[in-house]
């Protein structure tokens, strides 16, 4: 499974980095907007420089709602770097704006999906990636995890090459969720990436390691 990390705080990202783990980054228009970051050519420029950190793919979503609006500006988005994959939302313009990218050889991620239904138009209109929602689906009382599943049996079921990118992971436990679910990517918080390391055993482990080796050492 690979791991992107869900920011646009260049810190997060760098330390992200690293790590040595990283494969990609999320960003989305909330994201963008936690980061202060303002005007067009300011979010351009911000993309690059998330493309020159990382190195891999690099979600980068259109503001625009329509579909002319959403194949200029995924167009423009997609000639910053090779590395951006062009984020659409999941609503009948951006899924015509996927197959359109998709027959140009422009990779997307398709956002903000929360059924199977709207999986499996996103996969027939040929996204690189499409990405469930798991901790939104959490918070009004559904599964985000057993979406995940879902979308992964079906896909596998026929054939479909789009990769399932678990978003909206809140903590550590839903990166092993998804993990056991199938998902091909998930997209993090840097901390709950980070917890996957916790573990109170390698750390009294480790503690009486360096006790020993001091207690002979001097
Ligand atoms: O990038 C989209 C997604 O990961 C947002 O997560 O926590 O705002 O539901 P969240």
């Amino acid at each position: 499974m690979k791991f992107f990390v869900d920011t646009a705080n260049l810190d997060q990202i760098r330390e992200a980095h690293a790590m040595g783990v990283l494969d990609g980054v999320t960003t989305n228009p909330s994201l963008m907007a936690r980061e202060n970051i303002r005007g067009e050519e300011a979010c351009r420029r911000h993309y690059v420089e998330i493309c020159r950190i990382v190195q891999g793919d690099v979600s980068a979503e259109v503001i625009a709602t329509d579909f002319e609006g959403m194949v200029r500006e995924g167009e423009s988005l997609a000639a910053l770097d090779p590395h951006i994959v062009v984020k659409l939302p999941c609503t009948a313009e951006g899924i015509r704006a996927v197959r359109y990218f998709a027959d140009r050889g422009i990779r997307t991620n398709c956002t903000l999906v929360f059924s199977v239904g709207q999986a499996l138009l996103a996969a027939k209109a040929g996204a690189t990636y499409v990405s469930p929602f798991v901790g939104r689906l959490d918070d009004i009382s559904e599964d985000g995890v057993e979406l995940v599943a879902h979308i992964v049996r079906v896909y596998r079921a026929y054939g479909f090459k789009t990769q399932v990118l678990a978003a909206s992971i809140r903590h550590t436990r839903h990166i092993i969720q998804c993990l056991d679910a199938g998902a091909d990517v998930a997209t993090c918080p840097l901390a709950a990436i980070k917890g996957l390391l916790k573990h109170p055993l390698t750390e009294s482990g480790l503690a009486q390691f360096l006790a020993d080796h001091a207690r002979v050492n001097g």
